[in-house]
């Protein structure tokens, strides 16, 4: 296998202990979802006060190694023209990018969903190099239900997709993060969650494998393993603590760069309370950290609200918010 150490040195930058990733790479139609939550309409000017707030607000360079963004968001700039990606790069964050455009059904497989964008993707990474991204995500998504289990072919099908996703982004110096995310909403036990969370990654790995993904060289974006948002009882967080790191130890490669949380619809409080109890159970073969979105994203809106008198206010309650999951990423809550 072909090894390359700048690889390494990125996962080393990203998994640095007291830190995570913020996850703000939302399409312009999701950004659209996170401005409605403070009544500001979806234009191109709202998103870009938006990330301009969070990626200059001062110090989060303390809790926050990488940024991960969008097509549009790595290509914009602050009001005094400087990109995007090199106001985080100036702090020491490593810029990161969405690469996988989303999910369309799988025809034939009732309710699945396949994700695409391997089209051009290595041009695509040559470009996003270029403007300084240094790692790249890419996600698919698992559906279940109490009774709902998803086809070994569409979970397959997706895992060799990533899997071609990460050949590429180490072929061209950039870190995948592979993110499947087994979806919070439903009805499903712990139990559940924790069956297809361990199928899913054992699948994942399996194929990586397959294909000689440098291991070292690679992320894994989890869920929590939670029990179903419509579920009769909800799980204390010591219980999704010991259900998630069961999982890993059965499917997670020691060699594997690193493992970090994706927030999936949990309040941010019990986001961060789970990672805690996760961090409390000790170290672990992999360094593990958070990569929230709405987590992290959520304070600071409703601290920000869309006006400018808040703008500082905003930026505090986020440099707040990233404290907190620093510490709990290091079960110091
Ligand atoms: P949430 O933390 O809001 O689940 O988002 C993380 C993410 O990257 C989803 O793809």
């Amino acid at each position: 296998m072909q090894r390359n150490t700048k690889l390494y040195e990125t996962v080393a930058a990203l998994m640095a202990s007291g830190k995570g990733i913020l996850a703000a790479d939302e399409s312009d139609g999701t950004a659209g979802k996170r401005l409605a939550m403070v009544r500001l309409e979806n234009t191109p000017e709202n998103r870009q006060d938006f990330r301009e707030l969070l990626f200059t607000a001062p110090n989060i360079e303390k809790y926050l190694s990488g940024v991960i963004m969008f097509d549009s968001s790595i290509r914009n700039e602050t009001d005094d023209g400087v990109l995007f990606a090199d106001v985080l790069t100036a702090k020491g964050i490593v810029p990161g990018i969405k690469v996988d455009r989303g999910t369309r059904a799988l025809q034939g497989f009732k309710d699945e969903e396949i994700t695409q964008g391997l089209d051009d993707l290595d041009n695509r990474f040559a470009e996003y190099y270029d403007l300084g991204a240094r790692f790249a995500k890419w996600r698919m998504v698992v559906t279940i239900d109490e009774d709902k289990t998803p086809t070994y072919e569409a979970v397959r099908m997706n895992c060799v997709m990533m899997t071609r996703y990460a050949q590429l982004a180490q072929a061209a110096g950039i870190v995948p993060i592979v993110e499947p995310e087994v979806i919070h909403a439903g009805d499903h036990s712990l139990e559940k969650a924790e069956l297809e969370t361990t199928r899913t990654l054992q699948i994942l790995f399996q194929t990586l494998q397959e294909y000689r993904v440098d291991l070292a060289g690679l992320i894994l974006k989890s869920s929590m393993v939670l029990a179903g948002d419509r579920y009769q009882n909800q799980t204390s967080a010591e219980e999704v603590a010991q259900a998630t790191l069961r999982t890993f130890h059965m499917s997670v490669p020691h060699e594997t760069g690193g493992i970090v949380f994706l927030s999936g619809g949990q309040s941010p409080k019990r986001a961060t309370e789970n990672l805690n109890a996760i961090a409390k159970l000790g170290a672990q073969p992999w360094p593990i950290t958070y990569s929230f979105s709405r987590a992290i994203e959520e304070p600071f809106l409703n601290a920000w609200a869309g006006k400018s008198e808040n703008s500082q206010k905003a930026q505090e309650v986020l440099l707040e918010t990233c404290k907190q999951n620093s510490l709990a990423a290091q079960g110091k809550l």
